[in-house]
């Protein structure tokens, strides 16, 4: 029997362009799970959303807070639909590749590589459960490499080359699941800065239509505005 009620999780959620994804996919019908590190913003941003978001910890960098965060849900739902793996940073001082050191190196990979990784496997066995489950994770077209770098935030850039590498890895592990990148352009929130070219509306557009409309079997690619790009 096919679920009606479409579930979503999105990491994250208490600002910028997770915010804006859950807000588009409640307004969408999906029940909404606003995930946050920060209790008070997270609880904050859900009521913001309305009756259909519900606050969720997870730190993503944190394995013990992952596990918890897929118990403490798996005791409110009993399947999940779409999973969005939206959290990530840019670490102080990530400007030169020759300067590099390892712990910005580690905390930026810990947290925009192996913390989605590590919650696609904690949530899979919900996920498992959805008559059409995907995964959508937000990627940048920094981890690019067709086209050579240009030195901007290198370990950024080779944080979300490497979450590219674990979304092609996870979509052949997962047949049944749609699993994909999604670049949302350069959008002003904290992260882009003022100055960035499109509004968090635009950023999350590509998101959700990963997330609500594309079709399931489109998976293991790389998108930007709708459309495979290469990486
Ligand atoms: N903005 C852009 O131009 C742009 C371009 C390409 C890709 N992206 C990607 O889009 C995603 C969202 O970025 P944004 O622009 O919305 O950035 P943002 O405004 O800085 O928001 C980042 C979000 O990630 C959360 N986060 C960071 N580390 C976390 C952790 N360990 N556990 C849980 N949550 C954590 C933040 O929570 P706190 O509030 O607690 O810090 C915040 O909610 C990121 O993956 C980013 O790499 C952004």
């Amino acid at each position: 029997m096919p679920k009606l009620e479409k579930i979503t999780l999105v990491t994250g959620a208490n600002k910028g362009i997770g915010f804006e994804v859950a807000r588009q996919l409640a307004k969408k019908g999906f029940r909404v799970f606003v995930g946050a590190r920060n209790e008070k913003a997270g609880r904050a941003a859900a009521v913001k959303i309305g009756r259909a978001a519900k606050f969720l910890k997870i730190d993503v960098s944190d394995p013990g807070s992952i596990r918890e965060a897929a118990s403490e849900l798996a005791k409110t739902i009993d399947h999940l639909d779409v999973l969005v793996n939206n959290a990530g940073i840019i670490v102080d001082g990530d400007d030169a590749i020759l300067k590099t050191t390892s712990g910005q190196f580690e905390t930026t990979m810990r947290t925009n590589a192996l913390g989605p990784l590590l919650i696609a496997q904690a949530f899979q066995p919900m996920l498992a459960k959805s008559s059409a489950p995907r995964i959508v994770n937000v990627s940048s077209s920094g981890g690019q490499l067709h086209d050579g770098a240009d030195g901007w935030s290198p370990v950024y850039c080779i944080s979300k080359t490497a979450l590219n590498g674990v979304t092609s890895q996870l979509a052949a592990a997962l047949p049944k699941f749609a699993v994909n990148s999604v670049c949302p352009g350069w959008v002003r929130t904290d992260m882009g800065g003022t100055n960035a070219t499109r509004s968090v509306e635009e950023g999350a557009d590509g998101i959700v239509w990963l997330s609500a409309e594309a079709p399931q079997n489109l998976t293991g690619k790389f998108l930007q505005d709708r459309k495979v790009i290469p990486w």
